[in-house]
């Protein structure tokens, strides 16, 4: 009995140090486990939101008009986001009545678009694009947040990296162009300057990764069409700069407007949860594009703005742009029980931990006592040196350019010779004209006491089809050494809803150049736009082309520089350049087809009373051939590079191997230059087709006269991976070709196999 009674109690002591340890344990673990202070602050201020609150986060209205409306509802806590407010007072009165009169005090998130510059504005995205210079790209996102951040902005709507073929769809503008891989550089460059290191930070701007996914996929190129995508089509082109942002850190994402196989890409769970939530874990903001998820009823595929809402939320929308469907219904359905309140929680959970991680609930106002950051002498100097580098050399024969200094007299003609409005491109709401300095103000700036500048704009804007102007202007041509012809499109004809079935020059232009070319002087034209332009007839009447997007409040100088030389182009076409609309989608990473043109006759070869089957049957147009009129990733400069000297490190490589590929370039002109090395791949077999080159990286390159150097790049298992069908990321054994290239037609060509 005794010993019985001993054991207990030694079981019982026993029992009771292992509960002591257990629970020291767990209070150590719980302290030592870093809890995110912010979770805590969410899950704290969830608890006292009520369900209206909570809605009320997932709406985001507009400013413009209703400013009382807004007022009351902000204070009635039923607006988590405002777009389009830029004055710093009437921000901070919203944001007031938002902080002191609404129930909880939540900030408000103020947003904006700001795709290309604040109030220094840059190139257009495709410019941007055109520079192959990330690093430039993030400087110009990070003076972009300091400006825009400065009026109490810190939400805008880019990077837009919608993978882009097709030019008449007018927001190829927006886009970084055609590759998955240069639109991927592009944009984690320009999410890691707009966001900078700490979104904390009050110049941080978060970035929003748009529009997901496949918008310029869209038919015809019409904007808002839809899209039909193969899943390897998905995945190995469209999603690829969605995943690198994404990866990357981007703060937001929104979704696209269009439709996908049949279903709206703001009701698609099959995207934004499935790939965007699980398959990548994002847990950050997705924002729907402006009334986007209320637009499934007019897509036919929600029958109200109930279930629009429905859809929405259940696709991993957490906050409605302008549609008032979540305000509207989301209510009703937590209350019907047909959605949880927990899916609304995680949505508003997604909200806030923006808005903490912005560090609006301890700094929510903008700050209108400090010094103006606009235009700052070092922001405009790098919006000079971005437009430099977008600008593409396309022809220069006789190398016409760069003008001689001792050059006596030039032509100055064109609606886009001083056009500073246009010149600043699309999806500009901010940029002021005022400051913008357009390639007549630097010429007359720069030469007028040295060159004689015989200035006629002749057509008033693009579309001008008034000719009365002309004789005058081949006067002045005549009068001159060099015709510097200025054209393109005004920029409303490009960006959102500007499609078009005809992207010929507009107006009048192309009938000026035929006048001004009767003076028979040399002719270098300059061309302004927001996508490539049909000039299959213009080029032959030309010596020279600068192609110079929309360049820019620093657009002028930047093309003054080039004209005279004091810097050398090295821009890259990101996007393939048709010879005529008709081409179009044309695109350099395209499949082989089992037919592949091999020198396709022109029409005008072709025999008269050609028998049947003598012209071949083969992949291309009679009347265009299959090559585009200029390349992607060409653009010429004004010294020339020889590359020789391809070396691979191996010939076969096991799966898990990377292969180091290398040659030596030299700069065999006279002129010190930036080349664009560029590296692409082919997978000659594979269980599912592949392009016939994918670009894989690049490297720019600054070479002196007559200096050689190597360029090396490696190439990993991933890289030379491909998505099939069936969602399966492979790498298959097989041969290869590969090139070290200065475009992606022409290129040092190698081979290996992988086995
Ligand atoms: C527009 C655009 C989107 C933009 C949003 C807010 O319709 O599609 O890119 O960010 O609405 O202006």
């Amino acid at each position: 009995m005794l010993g019985r009674m001993i054991n207990r109690k030694i079981t019982n002591m026993y029992l009771r140090t292992l509960i002591t340890a257990f629970t020291f344990i767990l209070l150590f673990t719980a302290c030592s486990v870093n809890i995110d202070p912010i979770e805590e602050k969410i899950d704290d201020l969830l608890s006292r939101m009520t369900l209206e609150e909570k809605i009320g986060q997932m709406n985001q209205l507009n400013s413009e008009g209703t400013f009382d409306d807004i007022l009351l509802r902000i204070k009635e806590g039923k607006v988590g986001s405002v777009l389009n407010e830029v004055d710093p007072k009437m921000l901070n009165r919203f944001q007031e009545v938002a902080m002191k009169e609404s129930r909880l005090g939540i900030p408000i998130l103020f947003a904006r678009d700001i795709i290309h510059g604040f109030k220094t504005i840059f190139p257009i995205p495709l410019g941007q694009a055109a520079a192959w210079n990330p690093d430039l790209v993030e400087a110009a996102g990070r003076i972009t947040a300091i400006e825009a951040t400065s009026v109490g902005v810190r939400w805008t709507f880019a990077p837009m990296i919608d993978i882009s073929r097709d030019p008449r769809w007018g927001r190829i503008a927006e886009s970084m162009g055609e590759d998955p891989y240069l639109s991927a550089v592009m944009g984690k460059a320009m999410v890691k300057g707009l966001q900078g290191n700490d979104l904390s930070d009050p110049t941080s701007l978060a970035a929003c990764a748009k529009h997901f996914v496949g918008y310029g996929a869209t038919e015809g190129g019409r904007d808002y069409n839809t899209a039909i995508l193969s899943n390897e089509q998905l995945r190995n082109t469209y999603l690829i700069p969605f995943k690198a942002v994404s990866d990357a850190g981007c703060a937001t994402f929104m979704t696209a407007f269009q439709e996908i196989n049949g279903i709206p890409c703001s009701g698609n769970p099959s995207l934004t949860k499935a790939i965007l939530r699980d398959e990548w874990n994002y847990n950050e903001l997705v924002v729907s594009d402006w009334s986007s998820i209320s637009e499934m009823i007019v897509h036919g595929y929600c029958r109200d703005t109930c279930q629009a809402a429905d859809k929405g939320l259940n696709a991993g929308i957490d906050m409605d742009m302008m549609g008032e469907a979540y305000s509207s219904a989301l209510c009703q359905l937590v209350r019907d029980n047909k959605i949880e309140e927990s899916a609304i929680d995680t949505a508003v959970r997604r909200i806030l931990r923006l808005k903490y991680r912005l560090g609006l609930f301890e700094n929510p106002y903008a700050d209108t006592t400090a010094v103006s950051p606009f235009y700052a002498k070092e922001h405009l100097e790098k919006a000079k040196e971005l437009a430099t580098q977008s600008i593409v050399l396309l022809k220069n024969e006789g190398q016409v350019l760069p003008l001689r200094e001792n050059i006596k007299s030039i032509a100055v003609i064109g609606s886009l010779a001083n056009a500073p409005h246009d010149q600043m491109g699309t999806w500009v709401f901010d940029g002021e004209k005022e400051h913008t300095i357009t390639p007549f103000q630097a010429l007359i700036t720069d030469y007028r006491d040295k060159i004689q500048i015989n200035y006629l704009k002749t057509l008033t804007h693009s579309r001008d089809e008034d000719k009365s102007g002309f004789g005058e202007a081949l006067t002045k041509a005549k009068a001159s050494d060099v015709i510097l012809y200025f054209c393109g499109e005004e920029s409303i004809l490009s960006g959102e809803a500007r499609c078009r079935a005809d992207i010929s020059l507009p107006g009048a232009q192309s009938a000026l150049l035929t006048e001004l070319k009767k003076a028979g002087k040399p002719i270098v034209m300059v061309v302004m736009a927001g996508r490539p332009l049909e000039i299959d007839k213009e080029l032959p009447m030309v010596d020279a082309l600068l192609y110079a997007w929309h360049p820019g409040t620093m657009g002028g100088p930047a093309i003054a520089d080039l004209l005279f030389g004091r810097k050398a182009p090295s821009g890259r076409l990101p996007v393939t350049y048709p010879k005529m609309v008709g081409q179009i989608p044309i695109y350099y990473n395209h499949k082989n087809t089992g037919r592949p043109p091999l020198n396709p006759p022109g029409m005008n070869d072709i025999p008269i009373e050609a028998p049947q089957m003598s012209l071949g049957n083969k992949s291309y147009y009679l009347d265009a051939g299959d090559k585009p009129l200029f390349p992607f990733g060409f653009g010429l400069s004004y010294t020339t590079f020889e590359y020789k000297d391809l070396k691979l490190s191996k010939d076969e490589i096991e799966k898990t191997e990377f292969i180091t590929v290398s040659c030596s370039i030299t700069n065999t002109g006279n002129v010190e230059a930036t080349e664009i090395v560029q590296l692409y791949v082919q997978d000659l077999v594979a269980s599912v087709t592949r392009p016939v080159r994918e670009l894989k990286d690049f490297q720019r390159l600054s070479l002196k006269p007559g200096e050689t150097k190597e360029v090396s790049f490696n190439l990993s298992p991933t890289q030379l991976s491909f998505w099939n069908n069936d969602n399966q990321f492979l790498l298959e054994s097989g041969d290869f070709k590969v090139w070290i290239a200065p475009n992606s037609a022409e290129g040092l060509m190698g081979g290996f196999k992988i086995k």
